[in-house]
């Protein structure tokens, strides 16, 4: 009998993270906000910050576009706006959670391909391949052969996730020789840009949206400061009095994955600013050339 495959940690994250967003902040998104000046950064105006996102998505698909693949569809929310305004759409989803998630959401209204888009094979062509915070988890020369295998001649590759900085921005303090960003996720905006550079793609649009998406992570600080440390605190302590031998050797055993944590976490160091310094968060819209896809 063939071996499951293993879950992986990331999926498991996300999963948490839509629970969380659904029962504390009202939302399906899985995806930053933007905040704009006047928007109050409070937990009661995520679901607003996101929505602007979600705008911003929608106002930069070209016109004449009619059929998109939605790659890394989250919870189907996007998918379903995109529904909802007229295109037809397929979603890609590796994640077997999200995908029950998604179907329930847009039923058989879209295809649905549980698959990473590494390995996804298809038999169709589309005018839009969009990637919405998804394309950080993507191998990303992989990501380009199947994005020239996947576009109509001269169709669109939308990116809106984010980048890690080669250099701190004017005005914030400079990396340090050793120091390491406190905050996951992306690929190197140098290295995305030079591989892009070698590929038949024309940029249209590059904007950058950092500052206003950074106060996310300002959202992210409070639920940890707030929700997330007292818990584990008080975990912790009763484990610790009622179980201290499992606790020592629990403690010893994961010791660098705790500290990890704590230098993640529960340092403080998860917040704008810090995404700000490290992160360049970007929307890309590129276009295929029109004589340049690679058969399907
Ligand atoms: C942060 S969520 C973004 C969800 C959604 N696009 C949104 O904007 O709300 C990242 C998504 O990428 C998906 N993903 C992760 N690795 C992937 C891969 N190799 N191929 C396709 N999707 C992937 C995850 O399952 C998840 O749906």
């Amino acid at each position: 009998m063939p071996s499951k495959p293993k879950v992986q940690l990331k999926d498991i994250g996300l999963d948490i993270g839509l629970a969380f967003a659904k029962h504390v902040y009202k939302t399906d998104y899985l995806h930053y906000g933007i905040w704009p000046e006047g928007l109050k950064v409070e937990p009661s105006n995520v679901l607003q910050a996101q929505t602007n996102y979600a705008d911003l998505l929608l106002k930069n698909i070209p016109e004449g576009v009619e059929s998109i693949l939605d790659v890394g569809c989250g919870s189907g929310k996007f998918t379903e706006q995109l529904l909802d305004a007229g295109y037809r759409v397929e979603a890609v989803s590796p994640s077997p959670h999200l995908s029950e998630i998604v179907l329930s959401r847009i039923g058989k209204r879209a295809k649905l391909h549980q698959s990473r888009y590494e390995d996804l094979n298809l038999g169709s062509r589309f005018d839009l391949i969009l990637f919405s915070e998804s394309f950080q988890y993507l191998n990303l020369e992989e990501a380009f052969v199947q994005t020239r295998k996947y576009l109509n001649p001269g169709g669109f590759m939308l990116i809106c996730d984010f980048f890690n900085r080669e250099q701190a921005p004017e005005g914030s303090n400079p990396f340090g020789l050793d120091e390491k960003s406190p905050i996951s996720g992306g690929h190197g905006i140098k290295r995305f840009l030079e591989i892009v550079e070698g590929q038949p793609f024309r940029k249209l649009e590059d904007q950058d949206i950092t500052a206003a998406t950074a106060p996310s992570l300002d959202i992210m600080r409070d639920l940890i400061h707030e929700v997330i440390r007292p818990s584990w605190n008080a975990v912790a302590y009763y484990m610790g009095s009622n179980y201290p031998k499992f606790t020592a050797f629990f403690s010893y055993f994961f010791r660098k994955k705790i500290n990890q944590a704590h230098r993640k976490y529960f340092s403080g160091n998860t917040s704008g600013a810090q995404f700000f310094r490290f992160k360049t968060y970007r929307l890309f819209l590129y276009q295929l050339e029109p004589d340049n896809k690679i058969d399907v």
